[in-house]
């Protein structure tokens, strides 16, 4: 659907993308996962077609996306970072501005307002002037106004900074349920925990250039282990931990053994041992590594400074 071919935007001396290419395909849900500064919003700027890349091509189902050109404009929807809203005007007259924008009026943008407000529960409060709302609330008003002209792809940039977690619980679950519906989403976030959550496939971003890219799965393959094992530091497990030195990392804190096998290690191996030592399966608990371990390991610092 969205395809970006070595897309290149500067801004003075300071280069904020840096020849990225990415296809996003109809109906994904994909993360862009990146800390403060990486390029995120420049990506979704040049996406939504609010600037022109220095370098490079951007097209929207094989047509250059272009600000002024009508089908770019009603073929997307763009979330911004920043409230988008007019803070002297409720919920309602706001949602009739944007619908009017895009050309919607009558009975038609009634019914989408109404169901946009009671989509992201803000129906009883859409005669209150924004400037009243809490953080949650302009979020999740700023995300519907987004989607009242139903657009084919939804860019979302990280729309949930800073809000309360049901607000939250609310943005995810009306992403997921649109998504399902058959919208396109790209949805950026410094958050792993939600990139993890919401999306089908993840592009770790970082210095305007594109790191790994795939599905959850996929990236957690790229770490140098994949798995870490946890169990208690005693008598019976003194002998296990002693046969293992020699097969990965053995760490020892607080009174548990942490070990991280070499790539070469089967784990079957691993859990042969510590059935001819006798020992329970519950003394071991396998840890996932995280997305913010392979961000770490890709990039050599942490999504969050
Ligand atoms: N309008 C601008 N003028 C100058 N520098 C900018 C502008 N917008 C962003 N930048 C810089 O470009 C880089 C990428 O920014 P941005 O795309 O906003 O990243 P992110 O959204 O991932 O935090 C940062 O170093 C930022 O300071
Ligand atoms: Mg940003």
């Amino acid at each position: 659907m969205l395809s970006l071919r070595s897309v290149t935007k500067r801004y003075g001396a300071l280069t904020a993308l840096d020849g990225v290419s990415l296809d996003i395909a109809r109906g994904e849900f994909f993360g862009l996962l990146g800390p403060n500064g990486a390029g995120k919003s420049t990506l979704m700027s040049l996406a939504a077609g609010l600037r022109p890349p220095d370098a490079g091509v951007l097209t929207l189902d094989g047509v250059a996306v272009t600000p002024s050109d009508p089908a770019t404009r009603t073929a997307l929807g763009l979330v911004p970072q920043s409230l988008a809203l007019y803070d002297e005007l409720s919920a309602l007259q706001n949602l009739q501005v944007f619908g009017r924008l895009y050309g919607l009026h009558g009975g038609v943008l009634r019914e989408r307002i109404d169901e946009a407000l009671a989509a992201v529960g803000l129906t009883d409060r859409r005669r209150d002037q924004v400037k009243t709302y809490s953080g949650g609330m302009k979020r999740r008003l700023n995300l519907v106004a987004a989607l009242l002209h139903r657009p084919k792809l939804l860019l979302c940039d990280e729309p949930t900074v800073g809000i309360d977690p049901q607000s939250r619980n609310a943005i995810f679950d009306y992403l997921e349920a649109r998504n399902r519906a058959g919208l396109t989403i790209i949805y950026s976030t410094h958050y792993m925990e939600e990139a993890t959550r919401l999306c089908s496939r993840i592009a770790i971003i970082d210095h305007g250039r594109i790191h790994a890219l795939g599905t959850l799965d996929e990236l957690l393959t790229r770490l140098p282990f994949e798995e870490e094992i946890g169990f208690p530091a005693i008598p019976a497990t003194a002998a296990l931990a002693a046969e293992l030195g020699a097969q990965g990392t053995l760490t020892t804190l607080d009174g548990r053994h942490r070990f991280e096998p070499r790539a070469d290690f089967p784990l079957s191996a691993f859990y042969a041992r510590t059935e001819a030592h006798g020992l329970a399966p519950r003394l071991f608990t396998a840890a996932r590594p995280t997305l913010e371990a392979v961000f770490l390991h890709l990039t050599g610092r942490n999504l969050r400074e």
